[in-house]
């Protein structure tokens, strides 16, 4: 039997909970900040946003779990303990995110936003429909995430590429990597999908000078961002000023630097941005749970932690 302690902010804490005692009966959990005993008695955290600090009170951790897959708000905290730092990896996330980016392109590449607005006028109007092979689509990321979206555009016929640090790419996928390969990744990409992890070096990646190598005169007749990553790798000042220019013909932004998107943003009313409210792929308790619980098993009888962080790359 192991401790765990949960710390989970901005998320159904007691929903989380109840799940944790479902489906880990073999070990005691407790919740932070309402119940929780001897600090030094608690070996695993599993956590979801944390006070800055937190974590460093409990001395003997053997490992933090993140309840999502991004790390970036965790890695932040200065006080972290140096245990190992497992993020999620779990099929139930990587299919929602699929659909998240599939939906997306479709509805760029299929026009949707258009028709939306010509129903409204009663008009009946058909516009010119490239084939899906006409059109380069570009996943920046091609981590668990990028690399399951990227295969499923390619089957459905997109000519898909993808950047990452390293360059390794899924069957179909066009590969491009580092600085070097971002400009003529960028060159034929219409529709850019960003699931890129915020680390020092993608913060405000997608900026004004990125948007103009985007191809903009393809079959699309404009270029598309759709940003599913992190908000803080936008700058989202740059988004509005290359769709007034024309740079972009339309953005879908899932995530912001600040959460819940301020009222007064202009994003909200501009008539060629989509938004979502940081829901492309939810992190679902029940999924989650299990593949946590089953890491501490693991961890238990002494096998290898899956999918911990590498703290000098910062994903
Ligand atoms: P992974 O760690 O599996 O993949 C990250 C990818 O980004 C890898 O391909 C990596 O390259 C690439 N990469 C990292 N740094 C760079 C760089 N400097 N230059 C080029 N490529 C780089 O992450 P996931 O796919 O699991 O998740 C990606 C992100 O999605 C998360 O970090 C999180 O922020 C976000 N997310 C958002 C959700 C939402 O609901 N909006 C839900 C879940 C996650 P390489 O392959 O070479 O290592
Ligand atoms: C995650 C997220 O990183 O939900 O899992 O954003």
């Amino acid at each position: 039997m192991s401790n765990i302690l949960l710390a989970i902010m901005g998320l159904d804490a007691k929903a989380w909970e109840e799940r944790f005692r479902a489906l880990a009966p073999g070990h005691e959990i407790w919740s932070w900040p309402e119940s929780f005993g001897d600090p030094a008695m608690m070996d695993y955290a599993c956590v979801w946003n944390p006070p800055t600090g937190l974590l460093a009170q409990f001395p003997n951790l053997k490992a933090i779990f993140s309840l999502g897959a991004g790390v970036d708000d965790l890695l932040a905290d200065p006080k972290l303990p140096d245990v190992p730092v497992v993020r999620i990896v779990d099929s139930d996330m990587t299919m929602r995110m699929t659909e998240y980016v599939t939906l997306h392109v479709l509805m760029c590449h299929r026009r949707q936003r258009l028709y939306v607005g010509q129903q409204r006028q009663r008009l009946w109007r058909d516009h010119e429909q490239p084939a899906a092979n006409e059109i380069g689509v570009g996943v920046m990321g091609l981590g668990e995430l990028g690399s399951h979206s990227a295969s499923l555009l390619h089957r459905l016929g997109f000519r898909v590429a993808g950047w990452s640090r390293t360059g390794k790419a899924p069957p179909g996928v066009e590969a491009f990597s580092g600085p070097a390969g971002l400009e003529p990744f960028l060159r034929r990409t219409e529709i850019l999908v960003c699931l890129l992890p915020l680390t020092a070096a993608t913060r405000e990646i997608l900026n004004l000078a990125l948007f103009r190598k985007l191809k903009y005169n393809g079959t699309l007749q404009g270029a598309y961002v759709i940003n599913a990553g992190r908000g803080a790798l936008q700058v989202d000042g740059d988004i509005i000023e290359a769709l007034d220019e024309g740079t972009l013909a339309g953005a879908v932004l899932d995530v912001f630097s600040t959460e819940p998107l301020p009222l007064a943003s202009p994003l909200w009313t501009h008539p060629k941005v989509t938004i979502t409210p940081h829901n492309a792929a939810v992190s679902e308790p029940r999924a989650i749970v299990r593949n946590v619980v089953r890491q501490i098993d693991r961890c238990e009888l002494g096998v290898g932690l899956q999918h911990a962080v590498d703290r000098e790359t910062g994903y």
